[in-house]
């Protein structure tokens, strides 16, 4: 289940952030931030087998509405199982967005290899964007097809 992050989902995100990103995880306030500024963009993948009071997070994205993913991270434990896929695609199939793009740390091979299949090409780069690393803009645009 795809659903709107609320304030009782942080403490799930916080330990996903951590986790995912360790050099420059997001904090609270940030997360409290992206939650005041995309309410309806800030999205968690909720798994319901855990019942209605034990819903477990396994992963979230954040995007603008203009197409700019700002942050996606699924769970370590729960990786490879079409997770991030299932949340990139609601973005995707927003049906106002002419294209969507990220930011990939050139090293993050994972993330990129998840962008190229999902049907994102690299468009440029920036250099030490991350501080001493480049990043890689990836964008996709409708019509585009998701790899085999
Ligand atoms: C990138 C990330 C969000 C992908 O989430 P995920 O739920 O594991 O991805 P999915 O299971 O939906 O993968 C879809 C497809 O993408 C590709 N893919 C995903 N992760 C991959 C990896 N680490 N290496 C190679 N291919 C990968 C595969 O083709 C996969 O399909 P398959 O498993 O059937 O082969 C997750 O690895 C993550 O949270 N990484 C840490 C945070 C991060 O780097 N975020 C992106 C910052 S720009």
């Amino acid at each position: 289940m795809i659903r709107p992050f609320s304030l009782s989902d942080l403490e799930s995100i916080l330990q996903i952030e951590n986790q995912s990103f360790p050099k420059s995880p997001y904090d609270w306030i940030t997360f409290l931030n992206l939650h005041t500024l995309y309410p309806e963009t800030f999205l968690v993948y909720a798994s319901t087998n855990h019942g209605q009071k034990g819903q477990k997070i396994l992963g979230y994205i954040v995007f603008s509405q203009d197409g700019h993913i700002l942050s996606i991270a699924v769970h370590p434990h729960h990786r490879r199982k079409g997770v991030g896929r299932e949340l990139l695609r609601r973005v995707m199939q927003t049906p106002s967005l002419t294209k969507v793009w990220a930011e990939v740390r050139r090293g993050n091979q994972g993330a990129q290899a998840f962008y190229s299949k999902m049907g994102f090409q690299v468009t440029g780069w920036v250099p030490n964007y991350y501080g001493n690393e480049d990043a890689l803009i990836v964008q996709w645009t409708p019509g585009a097809s998701e790899s085999n």
